[in-house]
């Protein structure tokens, strides 16, 4: 089971990355195609006209909508210009580098392994609903990051290599795809907030987790700083999520359903607002997914079978593990004192 996780997830980032590399290729046909249709329209619309046309000047159509008389929005060149010039490359080396931090972090400081052996006893961490949470989120959100990478890259690195018609396919598919599932992993981040957020709270011990970096890195590695059900590092990606995932959402249903009087504005702005904060989200999560994977040993157990070793649960999470033995042995002495309880009325009743 973990090794077909680890094989899915690690095919899921050799595609991204497959994704990515191709960004590095010529954009000169599109802007080829740009001025032969800027030459042919001057050609037949007349030069005064097309330049008032791209000047953004109004009367040129019916509609009624909000810039209606706008035939071509020059504001909108500047949008084109920020996502297509600088947003995309940008995000690509984000990308690229959050992907080259965590090969690093393995290569040089290795998975975190458990210092002491493995007891055997196993300890309940995540429900059945915990976990069906947690999978359906990171399915979804892996697949959206997939489609909405496309939607972006896509053009660069496959358009000219397959046929034209396949290509409409292929990032139409995207396209629907990221339409219709969105909706539904801002649905699942809603549920993740109700479920998670009383054991996100940051607490004193959670700053001293930050000071010593988790034990992962510097003077402090090697220790295992205090922590509570979640340490502070999953606190924090938490909050991300929830905060970062909000504004993907919001931006996101602006440009899913432009019913409400939206303008190109509002839309440009949105797109650019979503790019933006789908990269912290991707970025973020490339660590996140390295950590449950490859980072830390026994991690992902947990999230798969719902429990996790006794030694795991001492060393990454003691005052959880404190609290769940003290809870034990409270269970344990009041079913003892119960069963003496019991005996001492059977033997009352029998003499
Ligand atoms: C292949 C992909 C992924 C793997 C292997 C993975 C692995 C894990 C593991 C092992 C844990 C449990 C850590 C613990 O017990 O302390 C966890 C927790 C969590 N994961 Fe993932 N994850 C993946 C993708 C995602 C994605 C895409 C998201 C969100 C978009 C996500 C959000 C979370 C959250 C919010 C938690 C709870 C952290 C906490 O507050 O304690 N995961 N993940």
């Amino acid at each position: 089971m973990f090794s077909i996780l680890k094989r899915a997830s690690l095919a899921m980032l050799s595609l991204m990355t497959a994704l990515l590399l191709a960004l590095s290729l010529p954009v000169h046909a599109e802007q080829n195609e740009s001025q032969v249709a800027q030459r042919e329209m001057t050609q037949l619309a007349g030069a005064d006209f097309w330049r008032q046309v791209r000047q953004g000047e109004e009367g040129y159509t019916t509609s009624q909508s909000a810039e209606h008389g706008v035939l071509i929005s020059t504001p909108g060149q500047t949008w084109y210009i920020l996502k297509e010039k600088w947003m995309s490359p940008a995000g690509a080396v984000a990308i690229f580098g959050s992907i080259a931090l965590v090969t690093l972090m393995y290569v040089a400081i290795g998975p975190l392994m458990l210092s002491a052996p493995r007891t055997g006893k196993k300890i309940k961490r995540w429900s059945r609903l915990d976990r069906a949470l947690h999978w359906s989120m990171a399915f979804t959100f892996l697949t959206l990051a997939f489609s909405g990478l496309m939607l972006v890259y896509g053009k660069h690195f496959l358009k000219p290599y397959i046929p034209s018609e396949l290509w409409g396919f292929i990032v139409m598919l995207a396209k629907q795809y990221h339409n219709y599932i969105g909706p539904i992993f801002y649905a699942l981040l809603l549920c993740v907030l109700i479920k998670w957020w009383r054991k996100s709270i940051f607490k004193k011990v959670d700053f001293d987790w930050f000071i010593k970096l988790g034990g992962m890195v510097g003077k402090h590695k090697g220790t295992h700083p205090s922590a509570e059900f979640s340490n502070a590092g999953e606190k924090a990606l938490f909050w991300m999520l929830i905060i970062v995932g909000s504004v993907v959402a919001l931006s996101g249903l602006i440009l899913d359903f432009p019913i409400f009087g939206q303008t190109r504005r509002d839309m440009e702005m949105s797109n650019l607002v979503h790019m933006i904060a789908a990269l912290i989200l991707i970025c973020g999560f490339i660590f996140h997914i390295y950590i449950g994977l490859f980072g830390m040993e026994g991690a992902l157990e947990g999230m798969v079978t719902g429990e996790v070793d006794e030694t795991w649960a001492k060393e990454h999470h003691d005052l959880w593990y404190q609290q769940v033995a003290e809870k034990e042995q409270t269970f344990t002495e009041s079913s003892e004192i119960s069963q003496q309880r019991k005996g001492a009325q059977t033997n009352e009743q029998t003499s």
